[in-house]
Order: C-alpha cells, then sequence, then structure tokens
C-alpha cells in the first residue's frame, strides 16, 4: 500500500479565504490541533507577507514538533530569508517557492520570458537549498503550462535541489482525467524525477478539487495538498477531510494510505469553522450537520433495521458521538418510538399513537421538530389522562 503525504495549507490558502483573518492565538490553536489530526506537513503561513504572519510562522513552527511546518515564499531572495528565520526553530524546516510557468502568468503577470522564468527557479531553488533541508517548489498555473516547458523546468529545478514538485490547478480549470494524464506525462519524461515527490494541489473553481487529486495521486502523486473544510482562494481548495475519508472508505478501490487520524475530523472542522467565521453547509461531504442525518420515513425505518441501508461512514469514524435522526413531517412513528424511548419515554401503544399525532401536527408547522418540542409532546401526552 503506497502512502500519501497530506500537506495542509488551511493557515495559508484556506486563510487567504475572502474575509477570512486570523490571529495568532487563532492559527496556534488550529496548528496544534492539525497536529493531532495527522498531516504530515502545515504550511503555517507566508512569512514575508506582514511581521505578524512572520511572528505567527515562527511561533507555531517552534512549538509543533511532530508536523514539519513550511511557509510560502516567492521566487526572491528576500523571502526565502524572511521564510529561513520564520522556519529554522521547526522540527523538520521546509520551504515552498513558487513560480508561475504558465503562458499567460509569465506575459501577463511576471512580464519574463520563459527561459527567465527557469533562471528565476532555479537561483531561488538553489539559493533555498543552501538553507533548508527540505525544499518544495511549485509551479503555479501548472495545468495550464505547455507540458513540454513544465517538463524541461522541473528537470533544472529539481537538479538546483528541489525534493518536491507540487503542480498547482491554481484555477480549478482541470478536470481529473487532464490532470492525472500531466503527472503521468512527467513521470515519463522528466529524467529525474525519482528524486522528488510529486504534489497535487487543486482549486475548486470547477467543484472537482477533490476527484482532481485523487486522479492525481492515482497517476504517481505521493504528496496531496489542501485545507479544513476545503476553504480557501475563491471556491476553495480541496477538503482534505473529503480526501481522507474517501481513502479509507473505498480502499477496495484505492491502495493508498495517509496519517490523518480520521475520528479527529469533526473537532477540526468545528475549530476550523469556528475561528474562520466560515459556516460549514449544511450538506457538506463529511463534515456537514446534515451528512449523517436521515429525514424521510423510508431512510430511517431502513437506518433503524441496519444502518448499511443508507450510511456509508459511520458518524465514529470522523468523530461524531452518534446520527442524527431528524424528526421532521416525512419521518414515521417506528423512528418516532425509537427517539421518544431514547428520551427515556416509554408509551403505551395508545399514548404512542397520541403523542405520534401531536407531533405530526406539529410538523405541518415547523420544518424541523427539536428535542426540546418533542420533549413538550412527550410530557404532555403521558401526563394526561
Ligand atoms: O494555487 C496555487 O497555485 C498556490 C501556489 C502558491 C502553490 O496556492
Ligand atoms: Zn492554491
Amino acid at each position: 500500500m503506497a502512502h500519501v503525504n497530506v500537506f495542509d495549507t488551511t493557515l495559508r490558502d484556506g486563510e487567504q479565504s475572502a474575509g477570512v483573518n486570523l490571529d495568532r492565538l487563532e492559527k496556534l490553536e488550529i496548528a496544534k490541533q492539525l497536529e493531532r489530526l495527522g498531516v504530515d506537513i502545515m504550511e503555517a503561513g507566508f512569512p514575508a507577507s506582514s511581521q505578524g504572519e512572520f511572528e505567527s510562522v515562527r511561533e507555531i513552527a517552534n512549538t509543533v514538533r511532530n508536523v514539519s511546518v513550511t511557509g510560502l515564499a516567492r521566487a526572491h531572495k528576500k523571502d526565502i530569508d524572511i521564510a529561513w528565520e520564520a522556519l529554522k526553530g521547526g522540527a523538520e524546516p521546509r520551504l515552498h517557492v513558487f513560480l508561475a510557468t504558465s503562458a499567460i502568468h509569465m506575459t501577463h503577470k511576471l512580464k519574463k520570458t520563459p527561459d527567465e522564468v527557469v533562471e528565476t527557479a532555479v537561483e531561488a531553488v538553489s539559493y533555498a537549498k543552501e538553507k533548508f533541508p527540505h525544499v518544495q517548489w511549485s509551479a503555479e498555473d501548472a495545468s495550464r503550462t505547455d507540458i513540454d516547458f513544465l517538463v524541461h523546468i522541473i528537470e533544472k529545478v529539481i537538479d538546483a535541489g528541489a525534493s518536491v514538485i507540487n503542480l498547482p490547478d491554481t484555477v480549478g480549470y482541470s478536470t481529473p482525467d487532464e490532470y492525472g494524464r500531466m503527472f503521468r506525462e512527467v513521470i515519463e519524461r522528466v529524467p529525474n524525477i525519482d528524486k522528488a515527490i510529486l504534489s497535487a494541489h487543486c482549486h475548486d473553481d470547477l467543484g472537482m478539487a477533490v476527484s482532481n487529486s485523487i486522479a492525481a495521486i492515482e497517476n504517481g502523486v505521493r504528496q496531496i495538498e489542501g485545507t479544513i473544510n476545503g476553504i480557501g482562494e475563491r471556491a476553495g481548495n480541496a477538503a482534505l477531510e473529503e480526501i481522507g475519508v474517501a481513502l479509507e472508505i473505498r480502499k477496495d478501490r484505492y491502495d493508498y494510505q495517509t496519517n490523518l487520524v480520521l475520528k479527529e475530523i469533526k473537532r477540526t472542522s468545528d475549530l476550523v469553522s469556528r475561528m474562520t467565521g466560515m459556516m460549514v453547509p449544511g450538506n457538506k461531504a463529511v463534515v456537514g450537520r446534515n451528512a449523517f442525518a436521515h429525514e424521510s420515513g423510508i431512510h430511517q425505518d431502513g437506518m433503524l433495521k441496519d444502518s448499511s441501508t443508507y450510511e456509508i461512514i459511520t458518524p465514529a469514524m470522523v468523530g461524531i458521538d452518534s446520527n442524527r435522526m431528524v424528526m421532521g413531517k416525512h419521518s414515521g412513528r417506528h423512528a418516532f418510538k425509537q427517539k421518544a424511548e431514547s428520551m427515556g419515554y416509554e408509551l403505551t401503544d395508545e399514548k404512542l399513537k397520541e403523542a405520534f399525532e401531536s407531533f405530526k401536527n406539529l410538523t405541518a408547522k415547523k420544518k424541523e421538530v427539536t428535542d426540546d418540542d418533542l420533549f413538550a409532546i412527550l410530557t404532555d401526552t403521558q401526563t394526561e389522562d
């Protein structure tokens, strides 16, 4: 079974979500939880972007001991020096330096020729390698880069000392087959590729970030990057909790393992949501409020008979205590009885019929009946003559 490293960028790309601004203590708390979650690498921030960010990255690097902490740098000596000062106290200091390689970015943003881009990337990686034991280089907008140029520049930066090559789908444009094919070609055509680990970094603009990440793994990638709850620039990054759970639940199909401690997922998701102020949509896979909720009578009945009927992930696997039977207008008598019993009410058949009728009347007025509502109905019914 092949191992896939998990690179978390909640504190860097995730924090780039519009409207999110984490302070030092919030970042540190998330970092400690990411350590408990078992990520292999955590990108704590972009040290050269501000003094506050520098201090925050340094504090995380000096505190978190079981994870390799990294920071982002542009291909500038100044950024690399600042990143080194922030990261040097870490357990396994690592630099993440990036430069765009697509024609669109080279022409309009960098205003550099392809040769100049190769020279800048090689210089930055060589310089970083004088300080850092591990250097990751990212070809920003790799998925929209000419493949011949990509193959050429990757060979050069590996020669310069990069041990991880990350090929992001920066604007979330790729499809799974295209993204997988890009990695396959790189493996086939870059002569020194065995000296580096390939990494995937996907954005979710077309809703394909998780599928693209898994396609990359199936095509030789051994590091995946993403964020908790899929937060990040624009439509966000690949949701790490979804990738981790998909690999586990479909291990009949995927022969890969990560170090993620899946039962820490819910706690991590809640913490990130609370600290960033970004609500998790109710129907979000794996961590949404409704991901383990069964509302229709037919589904509730199936669940009560055997949970495998409608549940492929157990709530316990991701750290949720029990599943949530939502009592609403579609709920049946069987589920109502079970719910009442779980709340400590043993009703006669007649009382049960009465309580169920009151419950149904209430569902005509309310979409979701809460435990407090049920408590009131059950108490009233029990005490009535
Ligand atoms: O999406 C992207 O290309 C990035 C790079 C900085 C790695 O976040
Ligand atoms: Zn990104």
